[in-house]
């Protein structure tokens, strides 16, 4: 298979979520495998939010034990953490001069970000898809796995790689695409009743994968369900569904089959169905949980990982800066 060059990278905000795992954290396990995948905790970009010096590293520690638990090979896949890579920042610098603040004013996230936080309109947020190009541009990048609402900040990074090529006449920059394995996008439900499994909807909502079992146990006693049906063979409203989706998810078929059958013949107890399902996620998630523990606790591992990820990611980036600084005519005497 033709070998393509992919990069993502993932904001440092905390615990991974069993929505994260399913959803893009076992699909960066199987391209690890099938390309040549840069993986980066993006620590730069946390930044625009002014996070206290404790909490930026504790979080970034967190999310780099939490990919090594789920199975990301350091060895096979360059994992790094972008602050340590100065090349990103002179690119993005470098590409600040040529992106215009009228384009960068009309990007949906910055529109957001203006109505939701507007007394920290800063100038790295106005500039956020111009860093974010630098992230995947500097290692020319072809596939970017990231969902749909990042799609705009891959048409600018086309953008700028494309008027860097233009302007100083090379064709250093490739144009990057955002990339999903399969048609069907999966969706992991959430535990209250809504949409989809996200952490903007409270702790209460996902089930994270360092969760206890007595913290499982507790958020699926709280997983929101209806009043039951009350005729045969009725359809389960959305908060039920997604319990049964859940089951689908972690326990086994039978099981599943089961509780549908009881939901059918209107005997179907709630309580009963949350309890198992609970101790099913609960040795779903052991292996990872353990591992987790395990990795968190080997600092010399960690600090393995992250020099190994620093060089191999370093000599990617600078080679594309050599050209970038020769085209530009930052050239040595
Ligand atoms: P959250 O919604 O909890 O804030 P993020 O937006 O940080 O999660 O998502 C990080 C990654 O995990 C994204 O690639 C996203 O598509 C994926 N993801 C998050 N929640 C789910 C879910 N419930 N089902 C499938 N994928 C998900
Ligand atoms: N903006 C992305 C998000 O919020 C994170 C990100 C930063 C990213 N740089 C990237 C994703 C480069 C892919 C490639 O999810």
């Amino acid at each position: 298979m033709n070998k393509e060059i992919i990069v993502s990278g993932i904001r440092p905000t905390g615990n991974l979520h069993l929505g994260n795992y399913l959803g893009a954290v076992t699909n960066f396990l199987k391209m690890q495998h099938e390309h040549n995948c840069f993986f980066f905790i993006a620590d730069y970009h946390s930044l625009t939010t002014h996070p206290n010096p404790a909490d930026l590293h504790a979080n970034v520690r967190q999310v780099l034990v939490e990919y090594l638990a789920c199975g990301l090979d350091p060895e096979v896949c360059t994992l790094y953490i972008q602050s340590d890579l100065p090349q990103i920042p002179e690119l993005y610098m470098m590409l600040n001069m040529h992106a215009y603040k009228g384009e960068l004013e009309r990007v949906a996230s910055f529109k957001e970000k203006v109505r939701t936080q507007p007394d920290n309109v800063n100038a790295g947020l106005l500039t956020y898809p111009v860093l974010m190009a630098a992230d995947i541009i500097i290692h020319k990048a072809t596939k970017v796995p990231v969902g749909k609402d990042q799609e705009q900040h891959l048409e600018m990074a086309r953008t700028f790689g494309n008027r860097f090529n233009r302007i100083y006449n090379n064709s250093i920059f490739p144009e990057p695409y955002a990339f999903n394995y399969g048609k069907e996008l999966v969706k992991i439900p959430g535990l209250l009743g809504g949409g989809k499994m996200s952490k903007s909807d409270g702790d209460g909502n996902v089930i994270n994968l360092i969760d206890s079992p007595e913290t499982i146990r507790k958020k699926m006693s709280k997983a929101v369900t209806d009043a039951g049906p009350t005729e045969p063979n009725t359809q389960p409203s959305p908060a039920v569904q997604n319990l049964f989706d859940l089951i689908k998810i972690v326990s086994t078929e039978d099981k599943l089959n089961h509780y549908q059958n009881l939901y059918a013949t209107c005997s179907i107890r709630y309580g009963d169905l949350k309890k198992d399902l609970a101790e099913d996620m609960i040795i779903y998630l052991q292996p990872i949980r353990e591992k987790i523990a395990t990795i968190s606790s080997d600092a010399a591992l960690l600090k393995r990982v992250v020099e190994l990820g620093r060089e191999k990611a370093s000599a990617s980036a600078q080679k594309t800066l050599d050209e970038c600084r020769e085209a530009i005519g930052f050239k040595s005497f």
